[in-house]
């Protein structure tokens, strides 16, 4: 008789205990709505000339999804919310935090369900001066508009089918309105989801760091950083800037195998290649290379046993790491367009 009444007290302290949580979790669903400015921000800018003739060459932006204003703003909702992760824990921003130069801060990111990442995030800088269109780190998506939907699809990382995802952003009461004015109808769908997502991420831009105040004629490198731009511009049978093309530092073409000996990961093709991001904000970004293994600049250049044409003699690394300083763009840090707008 005793041995009943301790099992039902059991079942029901179970099914309250459920009923609470589920309550929990309806109420998170329901109470998060985005703050958006009243005149939408500009995500269509004018580059200074230096940038505009790059981005003339290597635009990766498909004629069929061009950058609007309204398409970037339902972009920036999407990639801030929650509600793209199974257990509403994990959005895009939680591995591309604004702060970190859109890069996570830590070798591998953590997903929604505690599992980490078999890489290291990248940094989403210049996503679209990569003329080929193709990301991730072993180059496997041919286009950013294919890229967005695989995190949120990956088991580790965010954990929904394309299904969940159209039902899950359908239900919130913010998106209608701005799907209507991003795309002129209220219609949501998986397609819808990935070119906003797309050109929000392609509207992040690094143009107002120290370097492009130098190539528009407004302020002059000290003596180091200016022996610093010609090392990286000259030095070196295969030079820095052969790999990581100036004025966005990103590569043009992976070039053949060369970097860090990686048993366990073998990048495009297995061939030991791999895509380097944009080098901008570098000096803001730690835990470096397509494993996070190197845990910034400093450590990079004296890395033992020095990396394949990233080792340089020492009284190089003073120059260089002087120069690539004058890569950070502190505005796009906090830049109130590109930030949380659930906060
Ligand atoms: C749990 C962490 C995590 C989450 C969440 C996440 N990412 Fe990533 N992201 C990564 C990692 C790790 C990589 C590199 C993976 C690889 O190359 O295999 C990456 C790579 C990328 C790239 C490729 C950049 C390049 O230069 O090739 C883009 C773009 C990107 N993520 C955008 C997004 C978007 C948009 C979302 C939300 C829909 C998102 N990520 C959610 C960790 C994350
Ligand atoms: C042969 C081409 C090549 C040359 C030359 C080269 N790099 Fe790289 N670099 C790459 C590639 C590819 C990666 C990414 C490799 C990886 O993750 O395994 C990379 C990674 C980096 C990273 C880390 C980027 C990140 O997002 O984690 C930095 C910083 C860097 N290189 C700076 C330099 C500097 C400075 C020089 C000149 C001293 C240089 N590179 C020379 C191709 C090159």
């Amino acid at each position: 008789m005793k041995k009943v009444s301790v099992i039902c007290s059991l079942i029901v302290a179970v099914f309250f205990f459920q009923y609470c949580t589920k309550d929990d979790a309806t109420t998170n669903n329901t109470t998060t709505q985005p703050v958006l400015p009243n005149t939408v921000f500009s995500y269509v800018i004018n580059y200074p000339n230096h940038i505009q003739s790059s981005l003339a060459l290597n635009d990766n932006t498909p004629n069929y999804n061009p950058l609007t204003n309204d398409g970037a703003t339902l972009g920036r909702v999407l990639f801030y919310d929650k509600q793209l992760s199974k257990n509403n824990t994990i959005s895009c921003a939680s591995c591309h935090k604004q702060t970190e130069a859109f890069d996570d801060d830590i070798a591998l990111s953590k997903g929604f369900n505690g599992g980490f990442t078999p890489r290291n995030s990248m940094s989403i800088l210049n996503l679209r001066f990569y003329k080929s269109g193709k990301m991730f780190w072993d180059e496997r998506a041919a286009t950013l508009e294919e890229q967005v939907l695989k995190p949120i699809q990956d088991h580790v990382e965010m954990g929904l089918t394309l299904s969940e995802l159209v039902t899950k952003v359908s239900s919130q009461s913010y998106y209608p309105a701005l799907f209507q004015k991003a795309f002129g109808s209220l219609t949501i769908d998986t397609t819808k989801i990935s070119y906003a997502l797309a050109q929000f991420c392609r509207s992040i831009v690094s143009y107002q760091s120290k370097y492009d105040s130098v190539k528009q004629g407004l302020a002059t490198f000290t003596a180091n950083e200016a022996q610093g731009e010609q090392l990286f511009l000259t030095a070196g049978a295969n030079t820095c800037a052969s790999c990581h093309t100036p004025p966005m530092f990103i590569t043009s073409t992976p070039q053949a195998a060369f970097a860090l000996l990686d048993p366990n990961d073998l990048g495009i093709n297995g061939q030991n290649r791999f895509k380097s991001g944009s080098l901008r904000n570098i000096s803001n970004r730690k835990a470096l290379f397509h494993n996070g293994s190197i845990a910034n600049l400093q450590a990079m250049f004296t890395a033992v046993p020095g990396i394949p044409q990233h080792s340089v003699p020492p009284p190089d690394v003073a120059r260089l790491t002087a120069f690539l300083n004058t890569l950070t763009d502190y505005t796009i840090l906090t830049e109130p367009k590109f930030s949380d707008p659930f906060k």
